[in-house]
């Protein structure tokens, strides 16, 4: 894979780089600049050896949100930032060309042009009008078949940024782990992790499946699962993952009562109980105390741990499994590989992040490559011809 350290000229090239400003804002403000800050070394190395910079990333699932707050946080960064409220056109073009060398221009979310998840070509090649060579350094979108991601590429030298390289190296080094190892996948429906669990079912010691993923298997082997959030899977994936000696599952839940509304204040309704013994009226939202020895048990003298996805209700408050298995991570002393929004955010809170050998700033795009080896914007990459 050619990387930004291939591209011959720097100097006043117009660049453009497709970045992962996909960050948290409420009320205008930047909440978490975790992604800004891993953004930094593709953005410095270009800006430094005076290229002129422009950033395009999208921001939320609709496209109504606007970058301008991020372009904001990340000028607190780095210097010489600046906004631009619109993705593509002349007047783009006119702001690209007024870009002085080492400036870094950051366009508006390309979602709120129809044509970005389309993967419209004439959208992908308004894109590459602006820029001589192109970057791609947003990991976290690299599985979308979007204009930005595998359309560009069509069109322009392109490179992998610093950020993508190092995701890759991680990420394809944890698909060959070394033994004894413990993969631990968290989250919600089988129908989105199944193809990773086969995978990583060939390739780890134990894999551990937690978080409301661990419902589908819970009910599928014939446990009350009460009204517990549960998948659409279908039954016969579900079992072949279910008869594999490696599979590891929770043995006792946190539950309320159905009629408690779902809140941080729920917790006081909480009760722990072993899976077997969950009430048709009752929801599971976390694992208890006898899951998380398991759990630490395992990790314990393991050489590699891999793990994606909360294992609690987290928005609501359920945090313990998770909380507690950070922990047991960062004590275990294994070579850690951990991604997923909310799973770094939850060790982010606890300040263990630096205890983890890599955090990937993908979530299904870390599950994805990890069933793969690859993902579409890497093979856009690969194929680049030009
Ligand atoms: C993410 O946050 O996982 C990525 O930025 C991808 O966002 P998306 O799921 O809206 O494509």
């Amino acid at each position: 894979m050619r990387t930004v350290r291939d591209i011959p000229i720097l100097e006043n090239i117009p660049v453009l780089v497709r970045a992962a400003l996909n960050v948290p804002v409420e009320a205008g403000n930047v909440m978490n600049d975790y992604r800004l800050r891993r953004a930094l070394p593709t953005i410095r190395y270009l800006a430094r050896r005076g290229a002129r910079v422009i950033l395009i990333s999208h921001i939320g699932e609709a496209g109504t949100e606007t970058l301008a707050p991020v372009a904001e946080a990340l000028g607190k960064l780095v210097p010489n930032v600046s906004f631009f409220g619109e993705t593509i056109g002349p007047r783009v073009r006119d702001a690209v060309r007024t870009l002085t060398p080492g400036h870094i221009l950051v366009l508006e979310n390309l979602r709120r042009n129809r044509g970005e998840k389309m993967n419209d070509p004439a959208f992908a090649h308004e894109l590459a009008a602006l820029a001589d060579a192109f970057v791609e350094d947003s990991f976290d979108t690299c599985h979308r078949a979007h204009a930005s991601i595998v359309g560009v590429p069509k069109l322009l030298p392109s490179y992998a940024g610093l950020q993508l390289e190092e995701e890759v190296q991680e990420l394809t080094a944890a698909r060959k782990p070394k033994s004894p190892s413990l993969a631990v996948i968290g989250g919600a429906k089988f129908e989105t992790k199944e193809a990773v669990l086969t995978t990583l079912l060939a390739t780890y010691d134990h894999v551990f499946v937690g978080g409301a993923l661990a419902n589908d298997f819970l009910k599928a082997s014939g446990q009350e699962v009460g009204k517990s959030l549960v998948g659409d899977a279908d039954a016969t994936g579900l079992q072949k993952v279910l008869d594999n000696p490696k599979l590891v599952l929770p043995v006792d839940s946190i539950v309320i009562p159905a009629s408690v509304a779902l809140a941080p204040a729920a917790r006081a309704h909480a009760r722990i109980t072993g899976v077997r013994d969950v009430h048709p009226d009752e929801v599971i939202l976390d694992h208890g105390s006898g899951t998380m020895a398991l759990l630490a048990e395992l990790a314990h003298g393991t050489k590699s741990i891999l793990w994606n996805g909360p294992l609690g209700n987290y928005e609501n408050g359920f945090t313990e499994a998770t909380d507690a298995f950070a922990r047991a991570v960062a004590l275990s002393g294994a070579h850690s590989c951990v991604g997923g929004g909310d799973t770094i955010a939850s060790i982010e809170r606890l300040g263990l992040l630096s205890k983890f050998s890599f955090v990937s700033t993908g979530g299904g795009a870390m599950l994805d490559f990890l069933a793969k080896g690859t993902l579409p914007g890497i093979e856009a990459l690969d194929n680049n011809v030009i």
